[in-house]
């Protein structure tokens, strides 16, 4: 049996007040108070893994030893297939300092035209890990699979949204309702796995 989740406050370990507002809310309605790793004064780690999963769990650990509480940290990015899986965990550095999606975005699609391949397929890939102080760790995965596009489309959501349709739909990330994304993202896929199986209680 997975380790449950019967703690009252947990820590999001993020310094993405996006992020952490998202999983806030998805927290709320099981009664638990969160703080954000700012809020806790942790210091951000550095993302040495080479895996989602690798990443996800070096943060949630860092934070839950230095705060004393469970912490909650996820991973994620954009993965596509005709670049071996690029950008994946580099996906927020393909945008630099300056958080520029724009040019990461064109580097993707620059990148997909320079491989000569006809291959557009992509997926969003979220890992989930929760921590406790004992050092105890359970952790989920979510992939969402999509096609990219290009001139990307729409003016919502974050990151790479405007250039991913996914599969069985026809308008990107970036023009669909943020509820409707929401409902079916990588993230949520994830989120859904943690709640079923430690927060039975
Ligand atoms: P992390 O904060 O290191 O996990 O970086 C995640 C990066 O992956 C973000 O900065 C985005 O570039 C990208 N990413 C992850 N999830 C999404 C999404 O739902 N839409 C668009 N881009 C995403």
């Amino acid at each position: 049996m997975a380790r449950q989740f019967t703690e009252s406050k947990i820590v999001i370990a993020s310094h993405n007040a996006g992020k952490v507002s998202e999983i806030a809310d998805l927290l709320e309605p099981l009664g638990v108070s969160v703080i954000s790793a700012g809020e806790a004064g942790l210091p951000e780690p550095e993302e040495t893994g080479k895996t989602f999963i690798e990443n996800a769990e070096l943060k949630a650990k860092a934070a839950a030893s230095v705060s004393g509480l469970p912490a909650l940290a996820d991973d994620s990015g954009l993965s596509v297939s005709a670049l071996g899986g690029a950008p994946g965990i580099y996906s927020a550095r393909w945008a630099g300092e300056n958080k520029d999606f724009e040019s990461a975005m064109k580097r993707v699609a620059d990148a997909l035209l320079m491989s000569g391949q006809y291959d557009k397929t992509a997926h969003f890939h979220c890992a989930l890990s929760l921590c406790w102080p004992d050092g105890a760790l359970e952790t989920f995965e979510g992939v969402l699979a999509g096609e990219l596009i290009w001139p990307a489309k729409g003016d919502r959501g974050f990151g790479y949204d405007p250039m991913f349709v996914p599969n069985g739909y026809t308008q990107s990330f970036g023009e669909m309702d943020p509820n409707k994304k929401h409902a079916m993202s990588h993230r949520s896929i994830a989120f859904q796995k943690l709640l079923s199986t430690c927060f039975q209680k």
